[in-house]
């Protein structure tokens, strides 16, 4: 069988090795935009590209005589590389570009939820011009200010943290007009967001454990909103804040929406639906859709599957996905990105990151997955994103930390992580602060 993988980030490289290490030996082909070290190594033939040239891909695709392509990121899927794939004979883990508008209009997302009334909504307005804006602002008692479209979750203003007043929130909506058409004001939610990455062939739907990610830049959850500087889930597949009908609400949300779908464009969204949910006091809501795994979610979820990853591809894309066929290890797992120090960060004059070189030392049991790294005939080189994700697994949270904190040490230059993701201390806040919540609402 013969595989091709679109992107070359973290996540990719964790689907490259879930390629190659299922039982079947299959033969994986990549397209890349920058050449993923760690890629390059598992595959059998590499090209190197814009992810927005479908045409290209969908050549590559053609010459390689793939049986199927896995689509990493969502830029190629915006730019209806899962049709053009489609017109040369593949088919692949990945929604069309019309089933896409899950993940690139949250408006279009918002709207279904709405029209086939879905559990999880919560109050929103998109506007196109700032008429109305002020009115509906003074109607929440806090906001969320959004781009519709895609922004790698680096668009979001949230009040009380990015803007504060409502003379600010409305000159945050001018400014997201002037570079966007759309821009869309939400209520905002307080409680504890949760990654609930499903398996889909547009009617079965089969979800992974549960994952935290941690967006903000900075320790103690400070800064800039960034793609994900880590992440982590539990070896009961549930998270130390969440119950059993959390998760049950995520999935009975996510079959609603891949019905929804097809009632309402005709075809099937096959891929993957992995739905961002924030378990608040009164129940879970909805915050968006992506149309792919999470960058970094897919690195803690991929490496404990116990079965046959090309399997589960062919069942998504031929439609029989099968739920006995999908598990995964008992095992908690912490995920850390090593970034660049000025990652996340308004461009600021640092050290320009095509000169900066980093050193992998002893990274122990952990997985390594590499990310925006390039390989010189001097060593590595820091580019400008997430450069690598280091992964400990292990029977208990604590144990994978410091697996993946050890491993995230080793790593030196001109690098920064997040050392507080997966510890006790930040675990026990969300948990106290999620209980408050709940205690708050009487649930
Ligand atoms: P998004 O790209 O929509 O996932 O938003 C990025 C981040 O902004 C989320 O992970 C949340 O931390 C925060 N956020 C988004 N929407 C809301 C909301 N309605 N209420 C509170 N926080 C939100
Ligand atoms: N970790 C967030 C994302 O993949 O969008």
């Amino acid at each position: 069988m013969k595989v091709l993988l679109i992107g070359n980030g973290g996540r990719e490289h964790a689907l490259a090795e879930a390629v190659v290490r299922a039982g079947r030996g299959a033969r994986l082909f990549a397209f890349m935009k920058s050449n993923n070290p760690g890629i390059a190594e598992l595959a059998e033939d590499i090209r190197l590209g814009s992810l927005k040239d479908t045409d290209a891909i969908a050549e590559f695709a053609r010459l390689s005589r793939v049986d199927l392509a896995l689509v990493g990121p969502e830029e190629p899927l915006s730019h209806g590389l899962v049709d053009a794939l489609r017109k040369v004979g593949v088919l692949s883990v990945g929604p069309s570009k019309s089933l896409a508008r899950l993940e690139t209009s949250k408006t279009f997302t918002r709207d279904l939820l709405e029209k086939y009334s879905i559990p999880g909504n919560i109050r929103f307005r998109s506007f196109t011009s700032p008429d109305g804006i002020g009115e509906f602002l003074s109607e929440l008692d806090g906001a969320v200010i959004k781009p519709d479209g895609l922004t790698g979750g680096k668009g979001v203003l949230v009040q009380g943290e990015h803007f504060f007043t409502r003379k600010e929130a409305q000159e945050a909506c001018l400014k997201i007009l002037a570079e966007h058409s759309r821009v869309i004001i939400e209520e905002k939610l307080e409680g504890e967001e949760f990654s609930l990455q499903c398996f889909t062939d547009g009617n079965q739907v089969v979800a992974m454990p549960p994952v935290q990610d941690h967006k903000r830049r900075f320790p103690e959850d400070r800064g800039p909103n960034t793609g994900g500087m880590g992440s982590y889930s539990d070896a009961n597949h549930l998270l130390p804040f969440l119950n059993e009908t959390d998760v049950a609400r995520g999935l009975a949300i996510t079959r609603q929406v891949a019905a929804a779908l097809k009632e309402e464009t005709g075809e099937d969204y096959r891929g993957i639906m992995y739905g961002g949910f924030m378990a608040t006091g009164d129940g879970v809501r909805l915050l968006e859709y992506n149309a792919r795994f999470g960058d970094p979610e897919a690195m803690n979820v991929l490496p404990l599957l116990t079965g046959d990853f090309t399997t589960i591809c062919e069942g998504i894309v031929s439609g029989t996905l099968e739920k006995k066929g999908i598990s995964f290890a008992k095992k908690a797992t912490v995920c850390k990105y090593v970034v660049p120090k000025d990652y996340g960060l308004p461009p600021g004059g640092g050290p320009s990151s095509g000169d900066l070189r980093i050193e992998i030392g002893a990274t122990g049991p952990a997985k390594v997955f590499f990310s925006s790294v390039e390989k010189k005939p001097g060593g590595l080189y820091l580019t400008s994103s997430r450069a690598i994700g280091l992964v400990g697994i292990a029977d208990t949270l604590e144990e994978a930390e410091r697996i993946a904190e050890e491993a995230a040490q080793a790593v030196t230059g001109w690098v920064d992580h997040r050392r507080d993701i997966g510890t006790r201390e930040l675990i026990t806040k969300r948990i106290t602060h999620l209980k408050g919540q709940r205690e708050a609402k009487g649930s």
